[in-house]
């Protein structure tokens, strides 16, 4: 029998897996685990189960000690974890790519309708309580027929929001390390372009693509300044892909008409001057929020945990041992 620590609350049918066969500890407070608390309670384990809100780090991994195999990230994205740290002490990490596909790129759609229709500044509107009434030129947003969504990061959340975005007639076009498979181009009907191209011609800019050294800032005041006037940049990767900051003065100053922002630089902050805009959606990280999409998220971790912990292959490795 091994020992498990889970960093935070997760689904009870996840737990009962580890639980069946290990045991496990897991922190169940209503907050983030602190790092003080962390870093006791995984002294000893062979597993460990995290979340995206914990960092995992050499520190981590030394106060966790040698007999450490796996650390189980409920999450796709992995900037959470040093992977280089893992593969030198021999951890393997794993994710949890596939199973928040479909939410994800219902988020980055929701964003998309959100921002262009308005709809934030019209609830808010009528929560305030201010009298309105239906007018030609009230609230108008920006159509999505026949209109281009430059998508950045074409992995298979980016090619989950192309599918959504042509079913509402937008044209789609992408920057992706490599190109997509002959039958995906024609299903989708997308063009891959430069950065340059993508900036200047898409009216909707969706960001799919993970967050490290290489995509830090990718969109920041030169790319905003880039992009059209009437364009809308949407966010459902990583807070740092984008300069917040300059994102907020872009929006002030008109050099882009909107903004959707599931994910921020400094989660849980949002830049103020964000908070002061119309023009701009933002929900706190709900990407993969729905009770399918977690409890997946949730078993297929603790697969992973189980597997490697049972001398098995793990399902979605991120490196190997
Ligand atoms: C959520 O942000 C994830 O990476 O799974």
């Amino acid at each position: 029998m091994s020992r498990i620590f889970v960093t935070g609350r997760v689904p009870e049918v996840a737990l009962e897996k580890l639980r069946a066969a290990h045991e496990v500890d897991a922190w169940t407070g209503p907050e983030s685990i602190s790092r003080e608390e962390l870093l006791t309670r995984v002294a000893g384990a062979d597993a460990v189960v995290s979340l995206l809100t914990e960092r995992i780090d050499a520190e981590l991994l030394d106060v966790a000690g040698p007999q450490l195999k796996v650390i189980a990230n409920v999450a796709v994205g992995y900037d959470n974890i040093d992977v280089p740290a893992c593969t030198d002490r021999g951890v393997i990490a794993t994710n949890t790519p596939g199973v928040l596909t479909e939410a994800t790129a219902d988020i980055a759609l929701g964003l998309i309708l959100s921002v262009t229709r308005r709809l934030g500044e019209g609830e808010r509107l009528i929560r305030s309580g201010q009298p309105w009434k239906w007018g030609m030129f009230f609230l108008l947003g920006s159509s999505l027929h026949g209109k281009t969504l430059g998508i950045i990061g074409m992995g298979s959340i980016g090619q989950a929001t192309a599918r959504r975005a042509k079913a509402f007639g937008m044209e789609i076009v992408y920057q992706s390390r490599s190109a997509l498979a002959a039958e995906v181009v024609a299903e989708l009907g997308a063009r891959r372009v430069d950065l340059d191209e993508l900036l200047a011609t898409s009216d909707v800019i969706s960001l799919h693509c993970p967050y490290g050294p290489a995509t830090h800032h990718l969109i920041g005041a030169e790319q905003l300044a880039a992009m059209k006037n009437s364009a809308y940049l949407i966010n459902t990767a990583r807070g740092p892909i984008i300069d917040e900051a300059a994102v907020a003065t872009a929006l002030q100053e008109g050099h882009i008409a909107g903004a959707g922002l599931d994910v921020f630089e400094n989660e849980p902050d949002v830049h103020l001057r964000l908070l002061e805009l119309d023009n701009v959606a933002l929900v706190p990280h709900l990407g993969s929020a729905t009770i399918e999409t977690r409890t997946a998220m949730a078993t297929l971790a603790a697969d992973n945990a189980l597997a490697v912990l049972g001398n098995e292959p793990p399902l979605t490795p991120i490196n190997a041992r």
